[in-house]
């Protein structure tokens, strides 16, 4: 992996291919691995850059106020400084999942003139009810004693479609790897961000550039009826279900994903050399 140095920390990424880029944000609590078969599918077509986010993976969490965590904006932030620390100073095409499409909504609210494209894959634009909000400050209250293994242990079960426990075990055991890995510093961080994150409903039909809004059909985190409701207050944009699939769409079912993103990304083929 690459690092690129910014204001609050230095940021592990991979870069991989030439062309147009491709940036793709990882989701809670994980890190680029989840976009492991994407990068492949894309990177003889443009440049993917997948960064680790502030305390995830290989990039340290850098200083960080404990009682507000890291919000979505500042995520976002980061990433814009990660675009200009490495010169990428042409639009990129977005790629967030979920926690990354919460970053991602506050990357168009301000640096949208940065986008050629958005791809939102198993994110909310509502934010948490009060229930959720309040199990998201249990969890950053408790993460340092109760340590990521079992965190991977509560999420578990939310994140694949049932069946996926037995015919996807790789990738279930890829992700539960990940969040055992995950510092609890950094899984309550961001906690703390997501809670506090602003519904973003109002943001949408200002969306100017093309979207793509993938999910899982059996996606419990961020449902299929909630994810159309987001494609249809976007103008134009293309709602993608994928079969066999919960909230790890990119790993459990990554043929559907890779097709679906190469043929959007496809469309805009003159720029991808
Ligand atoms: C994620 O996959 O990023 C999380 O499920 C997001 C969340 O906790 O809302």
């Amino acid at each position: 992996m690459k690092s690129a140095t910014i204001s609050t920390t230095n940021i592990a990424y991979v870069d991989r291919g030439n062309g147009s880029p491709v940036l793709l944000v990882h989701g809670f609590p994980l890190d680029h691995t989840m976009w492991r078969a994407q990068i492949e599918a894309l990177a003889d077509r443009c440049r993917v850059l997948a960064p680790d986010l502030r305390g995830f993976g290989r990039t340290p969490l850098g200083k960080t106020d404990a009682s507000s965590g890291i919000a979505m904006e500042q995520y976002a932030d980061d990433l814009a400084e990660f675009l200009d620390a490495i010169g990428i100073d042409e639009p990129v095409v977005l790629s967030g999942f979920s926690m990354g499409g919460y970053i991602a909504w506050q990357f168009v609210r301000k640096y949208g003139d940065r986008l050629r494209a958005l791809v939102q894959c198993d994110t909310r634009a509502e934010a948490d009810s009060a229930e959720a909000r309040a199990g998201r400050l249990k969890m950053a209250e408790n993460a340092a004693e109760w340590g990521s293994g079992r965190v991977a242990e509560m999420m578990g079960l939310k994140l694949f479609a049932p069946q996926s426990f037995t015919t996807k075990r790789e990738a279930v055991a890829l992700i539960r790897a990940v969040v055992e890995h995950t510092s609890p510093a950094a899984i309550a961080a961001a906690q703390r961000g997501m809670a506090a994150r602003p519904d973003v409903t109002s943001l949408l039909p200002t969306i100017k550039v093309p979207t793509q809004i993938i999910v899982g059909v059996e996606d419990a985190i961020s449902p299929p009826a909630e994810m159309k409701r987001i494609a249809a207050a976007i103008p134009n944009a293309q709602f993608v279900a994928i079969p066999a699939a919960g909230h790890m769409t990119t790993v459990e079912n990554p043929v559907a994903v890779n097709d679906a993103l190469s043929r959007f990304v496809e469309g805009f083929r003159p720029c991808f050399l």
